[in-house]
């Protein structure tokens, strides 16, 4: 990963070194790559080859304003889950007509939002909803584009919490009630049937549950036209896996330890998956968040203090759980290393955050080289779900973001004041 990567052993960001950038910026601080941005929207389209889609930036990911100016700059579209997102999206400049809104429960005002504003398509969850946006799309004298999001109960392999495509879980309607829905839905005044969605997890990192996902869509669309309702479209939703462990490497570092998604790829990914949409000859959407974003960013955090007992060391950093929350509550891996290399004596440590709970940590039992007070550490991989799910918690100020593009540093998020809580 050449956006992020080691110079005379010190850690920079594109061509701008990660400590000027702490000492000015202060820290905790989200440093994006731009280019790496880029790069994974560009390498994401060129997967498709020739086949009709459209790819649509899940906005939860990262919402930040310039983020998505930049991706609406690539030309792809926007996946968005709230009417604030859909402002959102508007606002950085995606097309209406590239922009599909998901969600379990969609207020009033929120479908008659996005009505109003003419997008692509509502993705519906339930018969109720339906019934619902048809009535609202008469009543504005408006036609609704839909595609019924489905859920064919499959195992993901992912975190319970980020698993949505189980019976278990509240996404969508059992697909054997697909063809009575949409048939219901040919006939309700306001609505157009555009196709089907589903979107069974995300940061899948086996390519099986993501075959089985599109086996079952294809199957799907053949039993739909079958019954004569007249299916273009397919979204397959977002949920593609990327590498969090040993995402850097160098001499001095010790490998991480339980890698479970070495060498995982969107593009690898997605190239098991289109053989199998094509066939289908429908236009396929995805709502990719997380492989566009997550390695296009990094925590910096400071070390506060470190004191050990009797059966632990703690590093006790900076940057909390209300800065990034995944480590505690999915116990996400995020690779940590040091912003300068100086030490190479590794030590077992929990690094823990300034907050008031023992949930509060970034890594438990993490292998690294011996750091203290004042030095600078990076918390890899997290451009995706990171800001995105920060809090006030303990009345703490969120951080600031920066944008890198090559030496050109922009402060692209203020960093919160308390005047403002
Ligand atoms: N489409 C829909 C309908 C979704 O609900 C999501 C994510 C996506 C697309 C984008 O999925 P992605 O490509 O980013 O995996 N906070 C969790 C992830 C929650 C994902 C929620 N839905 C985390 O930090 O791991």
């Amino acid at each position: 990963m050449r956006e992020f990567n080691y110079k005379d052993d010190r850690f920079r960001c594109e061509a701008v070194l990660a400590e000027e950038l702490a000492g000015r910026f202060g820290t905790p601080l989200y440093v994006y790559s731009r280019n790496s941005i880029v790069d994974h929207c560009r390498h994401i389209e060129n997967a498709f080859g020739d086949i009709d889609h459209l790819s649509c930036y899940a906005v939860k990911a990262n919402a930040n304003k310039e983020i998505l100016r930049l991706i609406a700059q690539e030309g792809i579209g926007a996946g968005v889950g709230s009417a604030g997102e859909l402002q959102m999206a508007l606002r950085a400049g995606f097309p209406p007509d590239k922009i599909t809104y998901s969600g379990v429960g969609k207020r009033d005002d929120e479908i008659e939002f996005a009505l109003h504003e003419n997008i692509l398509s509502l993705n519906v969850e339930s018969e109720e909803e339906l019934g619902v946006i048809s009535a609202i799309a008469k009543r504005l004298g408006v036609r609704a584009r839909i595609l019924l999001r489905v859920n064919f109960d499959l195992d993901a392999g992912t975190h319970p919490y980020t698993t949505t495509g189980k019976k278990s879980n509240k996404f969508g309607v059992e697909s054997s009630k697909a063809v009575v829905i949409l048939q219901k839905a040919l006939t309700l005044p306001g609505i157009d049937v555009m196709g089907i969605h589903n979107h069974i997890g995300s940061q899948i990192t086996n390519a099986d549950a993501f075959v089985a996902a599109a086996e079952q869509s294809r199957a799907l669309v053949q039993k739909l036209r079958s019954a004569g309702i007249p299916i273009h479209h397919l979204n397959f939703g977002g949920g593609f896996g990327v590498q969090y462990h040993d995402f850097i490497t160098h001499l001095s570092l010790q490998p991480d330890e339980g890698a479970s998604e070495s060498g995982i790829t969107t593009v690898a990914l997605l190239k098991a998956i289109l053989p199998v949409l094509r066939e289908t000859k429908c236009k396929i959407l995805i709502e990719p968040g997380r492989s566009i974003v997550a390695h296009a960013g990094v925590l910096l955090t400071r070390v506060l203090y470190t004191k050990e007992n009797s059966e632990k060391r703690f590093v006790i950093v900076d940057a909390g759980m209300n800065d990034l929350i995944r480590p505690s509550l999915y116990h996400s891996f995020h690779q940590i290393v040091p912003l300068r290399i100086q030490n190479v004596r590794h030590e077992k440590v929990d690094v823990v955050g300034p907050l008031c709970e023992s949930g509060d940590f970034i890594a438990l039992d993490r292998s690294l080289p011996r750091v203290g007070r004042g030095d600078y550490l990076a918390v890899l991989c997290s451009g995706a779900y990171g800001y995105a799910l920060s809090s006030n918690y303990n009345a703490r100020p969120r951080p600031a973001e920066i944008l890198v593009d090559g030496a050109h540093v922009r402060l692209i998020r203020e960093r919160e004041s308390v005047d403002k809580l």
